[in-house]
């Protein structure tokens, strides 16, 4: 229609002009950046190895390194030799440098309690923890699932961990009982430390009764620790089962930290890739903590007086990073809340800001595509002055969403971070410097100093527009995929060369050397800033008894960034129905978790493919998105499209 293509080119050229603008940070805030002086790029250019051992003297080691990196690609070791220890660097070391009574983490739950934790508090209390788990005969090396709310017990239980050498795998607490399953089994964890449940838009989220289902499936689980957060009904195992505040109370008060070698496991993190089977992703010790204290102080500015709140789940990557292991090495003091955004009201963000005096604040893009939409009455009534810098991470952030972003929260005075990295990267690999970059809205900036970025096309050239690559290793790099050694390599390392990192992340580069994200390049989702694998979805769908096949796209959504939508075929004798369509949703839910919840389920009589056999998903994601049709040429059967194309726009 006429008039809707002249709104959609009016808006065009919105996005263009706002894209093409610069913004400077406030002159204040540049004269009192934790870095002011430009020229932090060159001298990291001229000597990376030099800068990281730089960054690396922020920690402190037991055991100096002997050398910085040793790099035979893909396998990289950084600071060989070096001994560390992850909890050591996150608490101890406040307790005697000063920062003993300071808040470590200003908690609110989301019936509305408070608790304030110093670092003494985490200190006790990881001391304890530390002595239960080698209580229950966990060992250096041992793995411990961790399935929790966002409650302070949840970055206690990882640096407890961390203090004894074990490593944690925490599974986010909206996975399903199956995915909490699969990946103890794949860690074969010894120990599971959950709570009886938590909260979630007024909801119990019953996580020991969820986990008890997984725990049928579990073998190598000896004993599960249940953080008591409410009084939520359980059944308790008796030989298996302690609570974690009666096991603390019998905990002997100090544990001796083990002293880690740098390329010693910190953790695993499973993420979603192209295949039905989520990677654990391997973390070590002395890079991972070098390249997130490092990047946490320089990019989000941290200040003895700061209070630092990233919204993130610690079940994510970037609570790993920049809610655990960075702020605490840092000796911050951040803010960790359990709940949504809009409960009980649709200001709870702003209110938490303006209650606890919020002066750095990082979320997703999807969250503030949702706060846009829900109006600029919420945030306008709250004194949100304390805020002094903005970030985002999970998914390009749109010229609209930043330019809401930078008016009504940061009040058009806090500069923003838009910083890309991965659950691989471990740490932000792309942002600005707050202190001497300008911001481009929609993209995320230059490499960190010492990192070093391109977007090459197919052949492993230099292009304007094409793929994101890292062509040099960095500190907190993953070291490898937990039991899959050849997997990391392949996914990793063969696109180019072996030593050139390939993302899966389209990008363009500008001639100022900004990089805009264009988003994934593989047949990964992002649905609400979280990572969900096509395939994943797929085999949860085919795993139902009626299906026969499944195909799974991501299409455009104005808030979620994308949402999922399921093309299926059934076996013989069952009836497309639309009850049929919502217990495959369900059974997706019950498989992976409400996060991979595809938003529609369209049968179909048979799926497009190529005359090889592939699923012309392409196709599919243009008729989920009513667009008009692509090439189908190489189509081995053109009237399945048109069958389809009837079908789904019956079910909508
Ligand atoms: C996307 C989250 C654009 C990207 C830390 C990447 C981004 C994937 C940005 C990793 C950003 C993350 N701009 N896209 N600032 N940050 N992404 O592993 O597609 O959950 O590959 O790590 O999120 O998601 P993951």
């Amino acid at each position: 229609m006429m008039a809707d293509d002249a709104a959609s080119e009016e808006q065009d050229l919105s996005r263009l002009l706002i894209e093409e603008r610069v913004f400077q940070p406030p002159a204040d805030f540049e004269a009192a950046a934790v870095v002011q002086d430009p020229s932090v790029y060159e001298r990291a250019e001229a000597d990376p190895e030099a800068f990281w051992a730089e960054m690396a003297e922020q920690l402190d080691w037991y055991e100096k390194w002997d050398e910085v990196l040793r790099w035979d690609p893909p396998h990289a070791e950084w600071f060989v030799g070096g001994k560390l220890n992850a909890c050591y660097n996150c608490v101890d070391r406040h307790v005697h440098n000063g920062r003993r009574n300071q808040a470590a983490i200003i908690w609110e739950g989301e019936p509305g309690e408070r608790r304030t934790l110093t670092y003494w508090d985490l200190y006790q209390e990881t001391n304890k923890l530390a002595n239960a788990l080698k209580t229950l005969g966990v060992e250096k090396g041992d793995r411990v699932a961790i399935y929790m709310p966002m409650i302070p017990e949840l970055p206690i239980a990882m640096l407890a961990c961390a203090r004894i050498g074990a490593i944690h795998s925490v599974v986010f607490g909206g996975f399903s009982a199956e995915a909490l399953r699969d990946r103890i089994v794949d860690a074969e964890a010894k120990v599971l430390i959950t709570a009886d449940g938590g909260y979630r838009r007024g909801q119990i989220i019953p996580l020991k009764h969820d986990a008890d289902y997984a725990l049928r499936q579990t073998p190598s689980i000896e004993h599960v620790i249940i953080v008591e957060r409410g009084e939520f009904p359980l059944r308790i195992v008796q030989g298996r089962d302690h609570w974690y505040h009666r096991l603390l109370q019998e905990a002997e008060p100090y544990c001796e930290p083990e002293p880690m070698d740098a390329e010693d496991i910190l953790y695993t993190l499973y993420t979603s890739g192209t295949t039905g089977q989520p990677k654990g992703i391997v973390h070590t010790t002395g890079g991972y903590m070098t390249g997130v204290l490092a990047t946490l102080r320089w990019i989000f500015d941290l200040k003895q007086d700061d209070v630092y709140w990233c919204t993130a789940d610690i079940g994510w990557v970037t609570g790993h990073s920049y809610i655990v292991y960075g702020p605490l090495a840092a000796g911050a003091t951040m803010l960790m809340y359990e709940g949504a955004p809009n409960w009980p009201e649709w200001d709870r963000f702003w209110q938490i800001v303006e209650d606890h005096g919020v002066t750095v604040f990082y979320t997703a893009p999807t969250a503030i595509r949702a706060f846009m939409k829900w109006g600029t009455q919420y945030p306008q009534a709250h004194d949100l002055s304390s805020l002094r810098l903005l970030g985002t991470v999970g998914e390009p952030i749109n010229p609209e969403a930043w330019m809401w972003y930078y008016e009504h929260i940061g009040g058009e005075r806090c500069p923003i971070v838009d910083t890309w990295w991965q659950t691989e990267t471990g740490m932000i690999l792309l942002t600005t410097l707050p202190g001497i970059d300008y911001m481009r809205p929609s993209y995320a900036g230059r490499p960190f100093p010492g990192v070093s970025a391109e977007v090459l096309n197919d052949a492993g050239q230099p292009a304007t527009s094409g793929y994101l690559a890292i062509t040099r290793p960095w500190p907190a790099m993953l070291r490898t995929i937990y039991n899959e050694p050849e997997r990391y390599v392949e996914q990793y390392w063969t696109k180019w060369d072996k030593a050139t990192y390939f993302t899966s992340d389209g990008a363009k580069r500008e001639d100022d050397g900004y990089f805009g994200l264009l988003g994934r390049v593989d047949d990964v989702l992002n649905v609400s800033g979280h990572r969900i694998g096509t395939m994943e979805v797929e085999s949860a769908l085919v795993d139902h008894k009626a299906v026969a096949e499944a195909a799974v796209v991501g299409i455009a959504d104005e808030v979620k960034g994308q949402v999922i939508a399921a093309f299926v075929t059934v076996k013989e004798g069952n009836e497309p129905t639309a009850q049929l369509s919502q217990e495959l949703q369900k059974h997706v839910v019950d498989k992976i978790g409400a996060i991979a919840r595809p938003q529609s389920v369209a049968f179909a009589g048979d799926l497009p493919k190529t005359r090889s056999g592939k699923i012309m998903r392409r196709l599919l994601r243009d008729i989920a998105e009513g667009k008009v049709l692509g090439d189908i040429t190489t189509l081995a059967d053109a009237s399945v499209v048109d069958e389809l194309k009837r079908r789904y726009e019956e079910q909508e």
